[in-house]
């Protein structure tokens, strides 16, 4: 039998197949060059941001965007666009970047959150309504790895309970659900970091269909002011509470470049995936995630998680054949690892409650008792402590990668699978890391 790369056996993957992300062609050149040659290289109202703002509009079918300088911008913008206020409860995801609630906190609002869903890893709605109070006035669903929520059962429970719905589409650019782009629920927040399948370098995109909301979040990305047309004389008189979210020219142009190559971008990205789920589904320890059938995903990121109970593996935990396989994997010559290792309540700011001085949001006086004594206990989320023992990322599925790419992955994964036993000595080695409240024996 092979002998595995951890131990110093040949590599199962040709590196020199993997591309860069993002891809750069001259496309790119010439949309930065435009920009530097025209000397303008910032504005709420210039060439690039409008363009990128109305391409967004369309690409997607939707009445509103706005073009901000990050993802967690754009999700503050939507906060301050439905109006959330100190002291409301948000229903969030426990499994995302905590970016996702950050917008909640910087209202000095308290985040709720709730277990995800094990064919997805997006929020479970079933779980929803339980984490319902007076309080609550929102819900974040985050479409994590490009793969859309349930949104009818989030709306349905929005509505019932007269809730707003901001979606965190920061990796789902471009995604359907049940066959329809655009915004589904409140509001929308794309990233467009350069890790996104639409790169800017950093940028984000505020959406919605609603023009109240609208008009709120786009006061809140620009200083509070009324936004104005190019050329209206700027009296600068703040309406509300705002910040400089703006973005520059340069990386709106270079958004643009990928934007008008987007769908090729993700026609090859879903080829890809397409021949990992067909060759990885049914192998014995490990599982690709599969979407539903009406979850149209971009594919940010391809999951997999380990199964080391179908191999027979017993006398190590999960968690350390998780992470031996990872580095074992990587040694191969695959690109994988890890995206965020514990639920967002786990993390110190929730089990401090304190995210600014004093404890704040928690111990100011518009924060009600129950959210004052609300537990941050990372195990009341079993499905997502689950799946971060067990899941790992491969990244390299996005263009100009190709099936060829696809295949060595595929026989770097059957080669780790078929040498378990090696696999298992070398984890009985490792250190990786641990949660500081972690209590399991891992
Ligand atoms: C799910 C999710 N939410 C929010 C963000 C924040 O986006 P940005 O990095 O553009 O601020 C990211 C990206 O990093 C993300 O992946």
């Amino acid at each position: 039998m092979a002998v595995l790369a951890v131990n110093g056996g040949k590599l199962a993957v040709d590196k020199k197949l993997i591309q860069k992300w993002p891809p750069v062609g001259q496309a790119q050149y010439d949309a930065v060059r435009e920009v530097l040659d025209s000397g303008v290289f910032w504005g709420p109202t210039e060439k690039q941001v409008e363009l990128l703002q109305e391409e967004a509009r369309d690409y997607l079918g939707v009445k509103y965007s706005i073009v901000v300088n990050s993802g967690t911008a754009a999700l503050h913008a939507c906060h301050m666009g439905v109006g959330t206020q100190p002291g409301d409860e948000v229903i969030c995801t426990a499994f995302s970047f905590w970016a996702s609630c950050q917008g909640v906190v910087a209202q000095n609002a308290i985040p709720v959150f709730v277990d995800v869903d094990p064919n997805t890893f997006n929020i479970d709605p079933t779980k929803i309504e339980a984490k319902i109070t007076d309080r609550t006035t929102a819900i974040v669903p985050v479409h994590t790895h490009g793969t859309p929520c349930d949104m009818d059962a989030i709306n349905a429970i929005a509505k019932k309970y007269n809730l707003k719905v901001i979606e965190d589409a920061a990796q789902s650019f471009g995604a359907t659900y049940k066959g329809k782009k655009g915004v589904w629920g409140d509001m929308a927040a794309i990233s467009l970091n350069g890790t996104k399948n639409l790169p800017g370098g950093e940028g984000g995109i505020v959406l919605t269909d609603n023009e109240e909301y609208y008009q709120h979040a786009r006061m809140g990305s620009m200083f509070g002011e009324k936004h104005l047309k190019k050329g209206e004389y700027r009296l600068y008189d703040a309406l509300q509470m705002g910040f400089n979210y703006r973005s520059t020219e340069l990386n709106d142009a270079l958004c643009r470049s990928y934007l008008h190559m987007y769908d090729e971008m993700q026609e090859q990205r879903l080829k890809n995936v397409a021949y990992l789920h067909e060759h990885l589904s049914g192998l014995k320890g490990i599982k690709p995630l599969i979407p539903p059938e009406w979850a149209g995903s971009t594919y940010h990121l391809y999951k997999v998680l380990w199964q080391p109970e179908e191999l027979g593996v017993k006398d190590i935990s999960v968690q350390r054949f998780k992470w031996a396989a990872e580095r074992a994997l990587c040694a191969e010559g695959c690109d994988c690892y890890t995206w965020h290792i514990m639920p967002i309540p786990g993390e110190r700011i929730f089990q401090s409650k304190n995210a600014a001085f004093g404890g704040i949001p928690w111990s100011l006086s518009t924060t009600s008792e129950h959210s004052r004594n609300i537990v941050y206990d990372p195990y009341d989320y079993p499905v997502a402590m689950d799946m971060f023992d067990r899941s790992m990322i491969l990244r390299c599925i996005y263009y100009p990668n190709t099936v060829e790419l696809m295949e060595q992955l595929v026989e770097a994964i059957k080669k780790v699978l078929a040498n378990v036993d090696e696999l298992v000595e070398y984890a009985k080695t490792i250190e990786f890391p641990r949660m500081p409240w972690e209590k399991r024996i891992l």
